[in-house]
């Protein structure tokens, strides 16, 4: 329990947070061809190796989720990429869902999947060198969803691969996303999240998951994507961390926000907003995939002569996140040069 607290300690101490790399390889195929890139194992693995030799940030990321084909992969040099990480004190860390599906009987409502056999992968992905773990369940809102039954039935999924992540000595992530699809107020969102984290502690507690050893990947509370009012950067701290209060425990070491589609400098401004309220009882910190490397994407467009300023991008997004880690985050840092 000790090495756990202290992986989750390390994972959000000050300053830092985690890039999310754990794309599947169909989620990664669509955003590959957003920015234009052809998506193939060989691809995906230059610009996976783009983002984790990018300069200086070991200072702003202490862990990089992974998914399952690049925890195996090696770098142009042939060394493992979780070992190219961790030699840079950056922490390797595995997606173990295997995605949502529909949830039967209960239409727009999903369940994750993935616990069989689970405990068996852990060992392989323990020999890989990865310290901690995700799992994600995804929310909907829309006229007569969330149901009762979805945020019910994916927090058990959750506490129970949290349960099986510690017994193989691996820090859970914890991530019920409530999406920001739909065009709802931000009341609502507000409502979904406070339902869906309390059903989360709940089944944590009755799993008896060790919170000191765990971490929270939630939404932040936001508008809905095409609501006509979208709330300011005040309004969403204020009701992202009074859900929080109210539903999290503070044995929480930390709290790692997935950033849910919202543009790359909302996402750091949202963050900055909230810790710069100050007083927290848990670190807040990100867990960014889209706000991280959308515009390290748009940069590289899958050519090499484009990787050098790619990787600059990343370290600047990942300074930017760093900086929002003690609310000293400022649109100044957001300069046509950076
Ligand atoms: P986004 O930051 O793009 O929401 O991704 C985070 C994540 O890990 C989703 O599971």
């Amino acid at each position: 329990m000790n090495e756990l607290e202290s992986t989750a300690r390390s994972l959000v101490r000050k300053g830092k947070g985690l890039l999310a790399a754990d794309e599947s390889t169909n989620t990664i195929k669509k955003r590959f061809d957003a920015a234009g890139v052809d998506c193939t194992e060989e691809t995906r693995r230059e610009y996976r190796e783009l983002l984790f030799t990018a300069p200086e940030v070991e200072n702003y990321i202490s862990g990089v989720i992974m998914y399952d084909e690049t925890i195996r992969q090696k770098s142009s040099d042939g060394e493992p990429l979780a070992a190219l990480l961790a030699a840079r004190g950056i922490m390797p860390g595995i997606k173990v869902d295997r995605g949502a599906s529909g949830l039967p009987g209960f239409p727009g409502e999903k369940i994750t999947e993935g616990l069989d056999g689970l405990a068996d992968r852990f060992r392989e992905y323990k020999d890989f060198g990865a310290k901690f773990a995700k799992w994600r369940a995804i929310i909907s809102i829309g006229a007569a969803i969330p149901t009762r039954l979805c945020i019910d039935s994916n927090a058990e999924a959750l506490a129970r691969y949290a349960a099986v992540t510690q017994e193989a000595g691996l820090v859970p992530i914890v991530e019920p996303e409530v999406l920001m699809d739909g065009s709802h107020g931000i009341e609502r969102c507000e409502e979904a999240t406070l339902a869906a984290l309390k059903g989360v502690f709940s089944a944590l507690l009755e799993h008896r998951v060790a919170l000191e050893g765990a971490l929270l990947k939630p939404n932040m509370v936001l508008s809905g994507k095409s609501c006509h009012e979208q709330a300011g950067v005040d309004e969403v701290a204020e009701r992202t961390v009074r859900v929080l209060r109210r539903t999290v425990p503070a044995a929480l070491p930390g709290i790692v926000f997935l950033s849910g589609g919202q543009s790359a400098e909302l996402a750091t401004a949202h963050l900055n907003a909230m810790n710069a309220m100050g007083g927290h009882p848990w670190e807040l910190s990100f867990s960014f995939s889209r706000a991280l490397q959308e515009p390290v994407l748009k940069a590289w467009k899958g050519e090499a002569s484009n990787a050098p300023l790619a990787r600059k991008v990343f370290a600047h997004r990942a300074k930017c996140n760093g900086a929002a880690r003690f609310g000293k985050y400022s649109r100044s840092m957001e300069t046509p040069a950076a």
